[in-house]
């Protein structure tokens, strides 16, 4: 199944915000797509997103997550470093050239246990380095992207910089949106319009 349309056209128009290091980033760019499984890979094996694709849509979203964000909070930081960031955090994914970190089984995704071992946001970190020159600050943000949900990040924990800040809750809020997380319920118990159903009332527990 090939990437809808809408995905690919929203991932060239990321990559035009490149200016600064747009060489760099072509050549990254060109060695994910033809080198590794970047464009079909999932996003996890089994929780958001594990199909086909999944890794560049939830890519492709948090970049554009980060970019309203630091829109309305922190409009001085260049887009250039939001999508470096936020369409690259997750690279650390496809594992390595001709490699795959997920492989296909049957209709789900396994780990690939071949691969040498380290956390995906140290290989995220390991592959863009190789291709883009990287400011510390956007190192840090692909790094410890995961915030404070992974105990080996605590040294970062009130250190972040705006970037890691802005990445981490665009990541955690995008994977949410894509698990289906997001809804807005109206809960207003205290004045009994609840919509819970109360199954207690015909004999229940
Ligand atoms: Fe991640
Ligand atoms: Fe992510």
């Amino acid at each position: 199944m090939g990437l809808n349309p809408e995905i690919e056209k929203n991932y060239r128009e990321l990559l035009s915000k490149i200016t600064i290091r747009r060489t760099e980033c072509e050549e990254f760019v060109r060695f994910l797509e033809k080198e590794t499984t970047w464009l079909t890979a999932p996003a996890s094996t089994k929780y958001h997103l594990n199909i086909e694709h999944g890794l560049i849509i939830h890519s492709v979203n948090v970049a554009t997550t980060m970019l309203s964000l630091k829109n309305v909070l922190i409009p001085e930081i260049p887009a250039e470093s939001c999508v470096i960031v936020g369409l690259f955090h997750d690279t650390g994914k496809v594992g390595m050239p001709y490699a795959p970190r997920y492989l296909k089984k049957n209709t789900s995704y396994i780990y690939n246990e071949e691969l040498v071992e380290m956390s995906s946001a140290a290989r995220s970190l390991y592959l863009v380095s190789k291709f883009i020159s990287l400011s510390d600050e956007e190192a840090q943000a692909i790094l410890y992207h995961d915030g404070q949900y992974i105990l080996e990040n605590r040294p970062v924990a009130h250190k972040e910089c705006h970037l890691t800040l802005l990445v981490t809750f665009a990541d955690t809020w995008t994977a949410a949106k894509e698990d289906g997380r997001l809804k807005v319920k109206q809960l207003l118990y205290f004045t009994k319009q609840t919509n819970i159903k109360q199954e207690g009332k015909n004999g229940g527990n």
